[in-house]
């Protein structure tokens, strides 16, 4: 048994049991002082008695693990040299004709053995653990032909089994047009890996430089005959008007949106289609703004990730998308909040065993250093003291080690 003790805040849902919480009432979450109780890895209630180990919270935010529902791992290597090459103002295409881009990072992998590939993917599940994501999703995508798609699905398993968070698998078999196919042809590719690989949700990069709305719209009906969820990256770079493709499908969520279209917001607003909204790449790889603040009053299913890889956003820390939501997107605490945790646990399927502190879900529990408010405001900081995964303290900062006795 854990007792969390004497928080100053400790984040809650308006009531138990909901599956995502729109986010015109984000401002219903919340932010009382009190204790939270863990008892045989789930969250057991809200009065502390005696317990085996004592987590002393005074001055303290304590929250749900952040779920991030957006990762690209596992990859392999950076492209670090290509951002510097980006923001100096070599264009795209230069990048892309030099061999940059996905595919550079499809060549890391197919150079990589397996083991590096999941040494350093391990290290980055605990890079995401220690600035809280107790959650998480990755995909496949830099595979980039037949077998590597199906290599990086079997290393996706791979990587789940070794890492201390749960972790949802996405097929994103449909990421860029491999050299010798066109887009239509590599969908009878795409189609035939999503049958055969072990994946929980199908993913397709719709842009201009990728795949279409008549390729989003197949791979809608796969998802719907494999009876896995279909998400998509929509709207990053150019506006291709696919929410509304993507709503006729019943996608799950809708990724990006930078420039998505003003019409499609109400009936995504309407719809049980969560937006994620990724400000990681938004910034890293200077796109527009989705229209964050008109989603949120519309009652969107709102929801923050990271979009962790190696190209448009290597940041793994989930207090920064925070952060950058909260500035960028006029958004408030508890919006941002509600988005890193509730909502993206529903976008994976998660709602109703993590996402929020409620008896019965997963003791997957968050005490940071400060407020909640602090999140946001001190922008780059990891206020992450302890992190308590499935009930096991998995993390405690250095300097925080006096909060925990056992
Ligand atoms: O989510 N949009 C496409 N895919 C990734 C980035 C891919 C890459 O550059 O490696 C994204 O931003
Ligand atoms: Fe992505």
């Amino acid at each position: 048994m854990i007792a969390v003790r004497g928080a100053a805040q400790v984040l809650r849902p308006p009531e138990d049991g909901l599956a995502y919480l729109r986010h015109d009432r984000a401002g219903e979450l919340t932010l009382e002082p009190g204790d939270v109780v863990l008892d045989d890895g789930v969250i057991a209630g809200f009065e502390a008695g005696a317990a085996d180990v004592e987590v002393d919270a005074s001055g303290a935010a304590v929250l749900p693990g952040f779920v991030d529902c957006h990762t690209h791992l596992p990859f392999a290597g950076w492209r670090a040299e290509e951002y510097e090459r980006k923001v100096t103002g070599v264009p795209y295409e230069e990048i892309a004709r030099a061999g940059g881009g996905i595919a550079s990072s499809a060549r890391s992998l197919a150079e990589a053995t397996d083991d590096e590939v999941l040494a350093q993917a391990r290290a980055l599940a605990g890079e995401l653990l220690a600035h809280g994501t107790t959650a998480f999703e990755g995909k496949t995508g830099y595979g980039l032909s037949r077998e590597g798609e199906a290599r990086a699905a079997r290393l996706g398993r791979e990587l789940a089994a070794q890492v201390r968070q749960p972790m949802r698998l996405t097929g994103l078999f449909a990421h860029a047009v491999p050299p010798g196919f066109t887009a239509d042809a590599w969908m009878d590719e795409a189609e035939a890996l999503a049958r055969e690989c072990d994946v929980d949700a199908l993913d397709i990069f719709v842009e201009s430089v990728a795949f279409g709305n008549e390729h989003l719209a197949r791979m809608g009906a796969i998802a719907r005959d494999t009876g896995r969820p279909l998400r998509a990256h929509v709207e990053q770079l150019s506006t291709m008007r696919s929410v509304p493709v993507a709503l006729e499908w019943g996608a799950r969520s809708v990724d990006h949106l930078s420039r998505m279209h003003p019409a499609d917001v109400a009936p995504l607003a309407a719809s049980e289609c969560a937006a994620v909204l990724l400000p990681g790449a938004e910034l890293m790889n200077a796109e527009d703004l989705p229209p964050a603040r008109a989603l949120a009053d519309a009652g969107t299913i709102a929801v923050l990730a990271t979009d962790f890889n190696p190209g448009t956003s290597p940041i793994a820390s989930m207090p920064v998308i925070v952060g950058l939501a909260v500035r960028r997107y006029g958004w408030s605490v508890r919006e941002a909040l509600l988005a890193a945790t509730l909502n993206a646990a529903y976008v994976l399927g998660w709602s109703e065993q993590l996402g929020s502190l409620e008896p019965g879900k997963r003791a997957d529990v968050l005490i940071l250093d400060g407020p909640a408010e602090h999140v946001p405001y001190r922008f780059g900081h990891n206020p992450v003291a302890v992190a308590i995964a499935g009930g096991e303290v998995a993390w405690v900062r250095p300097d925080q080690a006096w909060r925990v006795r056992s």
